[in-house]
């Protein structure tokens, strides 16, 4: 990838507010000035948004104001005038009815403040799952200069002498007490364990796994990923980052110079690596149509396949982000990929330089937790794409997270309409269902709930908990948590809330998960499918008014990123005409 500097000095957008002595130049200039701005800081100088979601309501983001001035520092030492501005934060822990159903609205907000404000560049604080790719997405389609600076991961959760992973630990405490092996004072005592500082989720979740993509995709710096939230080192990439940022605007180096098809296709493979969330599959593919990256459903599995997953934390594996970071974290990963011959190593990041030169010199330092890779967790990982006539536009499965003993099965499916049948009847004693059938969740996906929200991994009946199993093959159009595990086929296209063949399995058919060969079939006849599909009539209502009706109008299937059909593309950092 070659990149060339743009020739320094020249005239930045910022002067089309702050240069010249016309009134429209007093006017701005003077309203910035009633907080205590010099005169010199306007004289063409860049101009760096921090674009910050921080908020109390996202307690994963709540450090990311003090974060922020780490970066005022750095844009200012690097000679750069630093404007901090708030844009719509996704919590996820606390946002209905899910925070992905308000991603794409968060990157309007993050484009429309970037492309009407004077600003040249800008730093993307970012940390809860959404966050990551909302940031990234607005940001690519005004292609100003950018660089993602993540708020990190949480401390290590410990309780009763074992680590308590983020999300994780929740969904096994839950199970236990539903189990009987578990009793509700100790998962209530668990609580205050499971969050002992600042930052995002602990395990290898959404979070982690975007702060991750960030990384690889070279839109970070290296080995921002997993430096924990309240490490000093988390202070210092911030100040580094802002001084970064202002020589990238003095370069002109832009997302469309980063997110190339070779970064796409980097970040996959290290999302293997990693054992990464599904989450990351949705995300990629709506940020490659924001650049007019050529990238497909498709190009997961055929690049992600032959990865092996070498990152031993949970929900995969043992360990945590803080112990991720203490051996090195994702540098390691890519350079194991990249002497491997898994990396375009010279595809360009925000340092200006190839990524290999990020990572070629950096070391292991504990090798259970980034494993060599001939002893890999799983030898396959990345995420495998099912199709067949359940799913024509394709479906996800994460076989890290899966139990191999699954991943050939053939059962008789129970189903739930949606999540409310789902929570009504899961716990009915008289419901005819044991391990060997195969849950089937409809009207979950983007459409459906609306948003898509994160319940594929449907927990198990307790009649079938306290024999002592702990995963059945659960297929849905839903998302799931990047936390969660188990063998559960995730995104069917198209969803059921649109008429996919999803809509019209009944309790009582059998259906058929062959992983090996990547297929997912409903073994009824096609003139039976057919017929059923015919008979189908949508059963989910149109919101009225508001964000939940565009969402509902306008959003894409999962297959294609669940972005909105008007969001796609880059649409330019063009300066709008403003007169007074
Ligand atoms: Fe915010 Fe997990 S809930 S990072």
């Amino acid at each position: 990838m070659s990149f060339v500097p743009a020739s320094w000095p020249r005239q930045l957008r910022s002067q089309e507010w702050y240069g010249g002595t016309a009134k429209d130049n007093i006017y701005y200039r003077s309203w910035m000035k009633n907080q205590g701005l010099p005169a010199d800081l306007f004289d063409g100088r860049p101009v760096i948004g921090i674009c910050n979601t921080w908020s109390n309501l996202t307690p994963c983001n709540a450090h990311l104001r003090d974060l922020a001035e780490r970066v005022k520092h750095g844009i200012y030492e690097a000679g750069g005038l630093p404007v901090e501005f708030p844009v719509f934060s996704t919590g996820e822990s606390s946002l209905r009815p899910t925070a992905m159903m308000f991603r794409n609205l968060a990157a309007m907000d993050v484009e429309e403040a970037l492309r009407g404000n004077p600003v040249d560049g800008v730093v993307l604080m970012a940390g809860c799952d959404k966050t990551t790719p909302a940031l990234m997405m607005g940001a690519a389609s005004v292609d100003l200069p950018a660089i993602v600076v993540s708020g990190g991961p949480m401390l290590n959760g410990w309780f009763r002498g074992e680590r308590v992973g983020s999300g994780t630990a929740l969904w096994q405490m839950s199970e236990a007490v539903k189990a009987g092996t578990m009793t509700e004072a100790d998962f209530l005592d668990a609580e205050a364990a499971m969050s002992r500082s600042p930052g995002s989720c602990n395990t290898m979740g959404t979070a982690s796994t975007m702060a991750s993509m960030a990384e690889a995709l070279g839109m970070a710096l290296s080995g921002n990923a997993a430096i924990p939230a309240v490490d000093a080192r988390r202070r210092m990439i911030a100040q580094v980052t802002g001084r970064r940022i202002v020589q990238m605007v003095k370069d002109d180096l832009k997302p469309s110079d980063v997110l190339t098809r070779q970064a796409f296709e980097n970040a996959i493979r290290v999302n293997g690596a990693i054992g990464g969330s599904t989450n990351a599959v949705i995300h990629l593919l709506a940020l490659a149509g924001r650049v007019g990256a050529q990238l497909t459903l498709d190009d997961w599995d055929e690049l992600g396949r032959d990865i092996p997953t070498i990152v031993n934390l949970m929900p995969s594996g043992k360990y945590l982000m803080e112990e991720f970071f203490y051996a090195g974290g994702l540098p390691v990963v890519i350079r194991a990929l990249g002497e491997a011959g898994h990396l375009h190593r010279e595809a360009l990041t925000v340092s200006g330089g190839p990524i290999w030169d990020e990572v070629k010199e950096v070391r292991n330092w504990n090798e259970d937790v980034i494993r060599p890779l001939d002893k890999a967790l799983t030898s396959h990982g990345g995420i495998v794409v099912l199709r067949g006539n359940l799913a024509p536009r394709g479906a996800v499965l994460k076989p890290s997270a899966a139990s191999p003993h699954l991943m050939v099965h053939r059962g008789r499916a129970v189903v739930f309409e949606d999540i409310d049948d789902y929570k009504a009847r899961i716990a009915d004693e008289s419901l005819e269902i044991d391990e060997t059938c195969v849950m089937v969740l409809k009207n979950c996906g983007p459409r459906g709930y609306p948003g898509m929200a994160e319940v594929g991994n449907m927990g198990l009946p307790p009649k079938v908990l306290r024999k002592g199993i702990t995963d059945m093959v659960r297929i849905s159009d839903a998302r799931m948590s990047g936390t969660a595990y188990g063998t559960v086929v995730l995104h069917a296209a198209p969803e059921a809330a649109r008429g996919g063949p999803l809509a019209i399995v009944r309790t009582g058919d059998f259906i058929e998960l062959d992983v090996p060969n990547r297929r997912l079939h409903l073994d009824i006849s096609d003139m039976e499918l057919n017929a059923r599909l015919e008979s189908w009539s949508p059963n989910v209502e149109r919101p009225s008014g508001g964000w939940a009706q565009l969402y509902h109008d306008h959003v894409e299937g999962a297959e294609a990123g669940a972005d909105m059909d008007f969001l796609k593309g880059s649409r330019g950092k063009a300066v709008g005409r403003h007169s007074h």
